[in-house]
């Protein structure tokens, strides 16, 4: 954690730590459990990051909350965040079942943006889980696993350095463009998923 984020997050700073290596490290045995062989691996690779106090303040800025740390833990889902990079999209179906049946999570919220895409072509599975935290009279607090494939991964990363967060009104063209690489990089995973399908068929 940088020396910005320890000094907003404070006291609380430590436990956050802590979560975000817990949640590596369950992520990591989860994914071990279904192949340790790079060659089968279902996820490309996995982040997990504490939210920057710049990007929390600016969301609870947009939100109309209290700029501080406890307000973020309260009220927000990704203060501690992990993103798993599937190579296709039944992995994340697959990743998605084992973190419904791990005894040690409780999920409370899962939003499939990839059976119901965004309205700009954002597609990811989000899955919010409640975690143990217990310190300043908070029991609990919300983390998101963020389960993309790489094309998926790929298109947000564009969009997100081309928009997100940003105030930039952008034209009905620009708009529509996004939508549509979201929409063929959409239509190649399927293909893609499909060619594996058959390989693995023999
Ligand atoms: P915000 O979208 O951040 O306000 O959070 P939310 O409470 O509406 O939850 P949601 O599930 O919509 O999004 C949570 C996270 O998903 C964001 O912080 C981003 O990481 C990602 N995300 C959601 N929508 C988009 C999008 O349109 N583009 C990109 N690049 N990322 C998105
Ligand atoms: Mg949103």
């Amino acid at each position: 954690m940088k020396q910005e984020e320890k000094i907003f997050y404070g006291a609380y700073a430590p436990k956050l730590e802590e979560i975000r290596a817990l949640l590596l490290t369950e992520i990591q045995s989860m994914l071990n459990s279904l192949s340790t062989d790079p060659e089968t691996a279902v996820a490309e690779h996995i982040k997990c990051r504490i939210k920057s106090a710049d990007s929390l303040k600016e969301k609870l800025r947009r939100l109309k909350m209290e700029e501080n740390a406890e307000s973020g833990l309260k009220n927000l889902s990704d203060l501690v965040g992990a993103r798993v990079i599937t190579h296709f999209i039944g992995d994340i179906y697959t990743v998605l079942d084992l973190i419904k049946s791990n005894p040690n999570w409780k999920v409370k919220q899962i939003k499939d943006y990839i059976a119901a895409m965004k309205p700009n072509g954002y597609r990811s599975l989000h899955v919010i889980l409640t975690v143990p935290f217990g310190i300043g009279g908070i029991d609990t607090i919300n983390v998101e696993i963020q389960l993309r494939t790489i094309a998926m991964d790929c298109w947000a990363s564009l969009e997100h350095q081309l928009k997100y967060k940003k105030h930039i009104k952008h034209t009905a063209l620009i708009v529509d463009e996004l939508k549509r690489c979201a929409d063929e990089m959409a239509s190649t995973d399927l293909t893609m998923q499909t060619i594996r399908d058959l390989i693995q068929r023999g």
